[in-house]
Formats: C-alpha cells, structure tokens, sequence
C-alpha cells in the first residue's frame, strides 16, 4: 500500500491496515538506542540489561537480546519470554520481592546469571530448592538505601517505607549469613532507587552509600564480583522528538565518576524506560467529540486499559492529531471510553480543531505501556506495528 505521509512524517497509511488502537514502534529509534548504549558501555567493565517489564513485547525484546545485552526479570513468564527471545542465561538476572518455587526453580534450571534477592526467608528458600535440585544459585542482595529518587511516589523504590530490599543495618548479618549457605554463591549486592529519575543527584547519592558498604565490606575481607545499579534512568515525556535518546552519556559518566569500583567488579545497570519509551506511540482514533457543561471531551477509541499511566499516576504524554493539518485549536480533556472517572489521558489540552475520525498519537508510551494492557471491560488488547514492517 502508498505510504501517505502526514506532517509530522508518520505514514497514514498504517491506519488502513490495522485496527485502532494500536502500539506504533518506531525500531530505527529503538536500534539508534541501542547502539549508543553499546557505544558508551564498550570496553568497560559493565553489563546492560534491559528490564523487560517496561516492554515484553516479542519482537522488541528480540531486538535488545541480538543487540547484545542482558536483561532482568521479574517473573517465570518473564524468563520464559526473555528465553524465547534469545537472552542468554548467564546475563539474566532475576528481581522481585515474591518470587515463588516453581519460578525460583525454574531460574535454577537455567542456572540464571543472578537472583537479586530481597530477603532472609527467600534466601534461605533458594538454597534449600538449589540443593534439591543440586545446583548452586548465584545471588546478590538487593540492599534498600533508603534515598529519596524525588519522582513519582508510586515509583519510588528506595525509601525505608519501600517494601524491597534488605535494610543497610541488618545488611552485614545477611551477608555473612548467604555466605554460610552451601547452595548459595554470593556474587554482589543490588540497588534500584526509583523510576523516571531526571537528575543525577540521587544517582550520585547512591553511589556514597555504595562506596561506603564496599569500604565497610573490604575491611572484612569481604569483596563483590559485581555491584547492580538497577534502572530508573528517565525519558522527556515533553519533548519525544527533540529527546527522542536519553542523555546516557551522563547517565553512565555518573558512575563512572562518583563509584569506586574494586578491581574486577563489574557494574551492572537495569534499564527499561530509557530505552523503549520514547519508540513507542500509542495510535486512537476519535469515536466522538462531545461538549458538556462547557467543556468540550474527545473521546478516544483507546483507554487506561491500552495505557494506564496517565490514569495510574497522572502521568503526562505528549498528545497530537495525526489528521490535522493545522489551523485553529481549541481545549480539549481527552478521554477513553472505559466506565472508570480515571480514564483520562489528558485534561485542558490544546489540540487542532478535532472531530470524529481523527487520528490521535499518544508519544512516549513505549516503556510500561503495552505490558501494563488490561482486558477490564472485556476490551481486546492493544495491537502492534512495527516501522520495519510499514
Ligand atoms: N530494576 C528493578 C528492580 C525495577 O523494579 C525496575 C522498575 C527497573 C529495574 C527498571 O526501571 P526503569 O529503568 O524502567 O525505570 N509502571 C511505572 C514504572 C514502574 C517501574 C518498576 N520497576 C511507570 O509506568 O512509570
């Protein structure tokens, strides 16, 4: 089929072929992304792996696996997934604070890179399920710095009031503890601080309360194969086109500068959002423009059950007619049709003139949006569509 162009150079075309609404990847971006992850992290002591909850769809987790890097996990269906598409084992590693037996063992199985672990109770179950089986399951422990990442509360990890991780004060008896269990490697500790962060201070904040653990553990004759960072690197929400990649650049000079690495320690990063979110754009067609009590709603094909942040944390996306080709514009709160107050994708948003049948573009929605889709209200699931395939 003709492409047909429209101004802001997405191919209209796409929506003849497939029904809205639809998760629009643009893989030219996510592969650029890539590459200059690959580009800074060349050479250097450190392992990317990409958090495959932030996007487990097959196609772009096939693409991060033969780009070459890890990947963290947070689920059997995750590691199944992340098996398919082609990640090795040795660079998986596994988080999350309630893993059961059959996804532990299942992670034994595939002798897995690393299970960061998040409590006493876990540990000691991975080592009785890895003895069964006759296996020794390498592990770091995800330590709860207790530092503030000043993002969203919902996404913020790293806090004392956070259920995960082990706390700095019983961190040494653990420890000591994993290092008395036969069927345990204890390879390093794990942090993860939060989501969406856009500064570096909390970032440059971890890495003293890191510095200060490898110091207190050194001085016991206790030193780390390796230190996991977790993710949390954020994406301009405002500006996808002119940020379309994140400034990793900083991100990765960060640690470079502020953590004082042992020799042959290996730093390990968890990224997700940074390096899907701003490839994915969420296509809605206009059902009806309507006007009520003054205020004028467009009422989307698409709902908090395709994209569920806006309604999840009020989180804002940046929201364009691809029909318009300009012209006067007018305030609109733009809405899903799902029965709950929160499907909102926006509200008091200028856009063109809009009417029933436009084409609607919902940037950034790359990272936690298709995976977060949901069947409430007996909605289909999103599609997909890959620029490689347009
Ligand atoms: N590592 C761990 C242990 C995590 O819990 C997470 C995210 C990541 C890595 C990846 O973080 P990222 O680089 O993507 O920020 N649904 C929320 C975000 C939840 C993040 C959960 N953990 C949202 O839509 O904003």
């Amino acid at each position: 089929m003709a492409r047909r162009m429209n101004q802001s150079g997405f191919d209209m075309s796409i929506v003849e072929r497939i029904t809205t609404p639809f998760y629009y990847y643009d893989m030219d971006l996510l592969q650029a992304t890539l590459d200059q992850i690959n580009h800074l992290t060349a050479g250097l002591p450190c392992c990317v792996h990409y958090a495959l909850k932030a996007n487990s769809n097959a196609h772009i987790i096939s693409k991060i696996s033969s780009s070459g890097l890890g990947c963290d996990l947070v689920s059997g269906g995750e590691i199944k997934a992340a098996l398919e598409a082609g990640f090795l084992p040795q660079q998986m590693t596994f988080s999350g604070v309630g893993k059961t037996d059959w996804e532990i063992e299942l992670g034994l199985n595939h002798e897995i890179g690393c299970f960061n672990v998040e409590s006493v109770p876990e540990l000691d179950i991975i080592n009785q399920l890895a003895g069964t089986m006759g296996k020794t399951a390498r592990v770091a422990l995800r330590v709860n710095p207790d530092i503030d990442a000043h993002t969203h509360k919902f996404i913020t990890t790293g806090t004392a009031n956070d259920k995960f991780g082990i706390s700095i004060e019983s961190l040494p008896l653990v420890v000591k503890h994993a290092r008395h269990l036969s069927n345990i490697h204890l390879r390093g500790l794990h942090f993860h601080i939060g989501s969406q962060i856009t500064s570096m201070q909390p970032y440059v904040d971890l890495c003293k309360v890191i510095n200060n653990l490898l110091d207190h553990f050194h001085q016991s004759g206790i030193d780390f194969e390796m230190i996991n960072v977790g993710g949390g690197l954020g994406i301009d929400y405002l500006h996808p086109d002119t940020n379309a990649i994140p400034d990793f650049k900083t991100y990765f000079k960060t640690f470079g500068e502020h953590l004082k690495l042992r020799p042959n320690q290996m730093l390990h990063f968890e990224l997700g959002r940074s390096i899907v979110g701003q490839c994915g754009t969420l296509i809605a067609r206009v059902v009806f423009v309507k006007e009520t009590c003054g205020k004028k709603f467009v009422i989307l094909d698409a709902g908090m059950t395709d994209l569920i942040r806006p309604a999840l944390y009020g989180a804002y996306h940046e929201i364009q007619n691809l029909s318009s080709s300009g012209g006067p514009t007018e305030t609109y709160d733009i809405v899903g049709p799902v029965c709950e107050s929160t499907d909102v994708f926006a509200r008091a948003r200028q856009l063109p003139v809009t009417s029933r049948g436009d084409i609607i573009a919902i940037r950034s929605a790359g990272a936690y949006g298709e995976s977060m889709a949901s069947r409430y209200n007996m909605r289909p699931l999103p599609g997909c569509i890959f620029s490689s395939e347009t």
